[in-house]
């Protein structure tokens, strides 16, 4: 998995199955991103990121969609990160950091 940080740099991550609960955990832990306000729960659209290769076959639930819908720079390809599971899923996808100032 590659991710986008909020540098633009582009960082291969390379992680185990289910090393950290989610995506958001991972990147805070690894790469000390300042997201993730709400530590996960979904509500604070911190961890906002883009899909920007490859696809998931995912669905966002309704409170995934609902914060998404309050945050800047959405699109179709938006997510959080923390409702991102470590999984073989996500394997090959690149993931962009999106932050207030983009
Ligand atoms: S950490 Fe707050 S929405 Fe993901």
């Amino acid at each position: 998995m590659n991710i986008i940080t909020s540098n633009n740099e582009s960082i291969k991550i390379p992680f185990n199955r289910f090393e950290y609960p989610n995506l958001m955990e991972l990147v805070v832990d690894r790469y000390y991103e300042d997201i993730g306000e709400c530590l996960g729960r979904g509500l604070c659209g911190t961890c906002h990121v883009k899909l920007i290769e490859g696809s998931l076959n995912d669905t966002k639930d309704l409170s995934e969609t609902k914060t998404l819908n309050q945050v800047n720079y959405v699109d179709n390809t938006s997510r959080l990160a923390c409702q991102i599971i470590l999984d073989e899923k996500i394997n090959n996808l690149t993931f962009k950091i999106i932050t207030d100032h983009k």
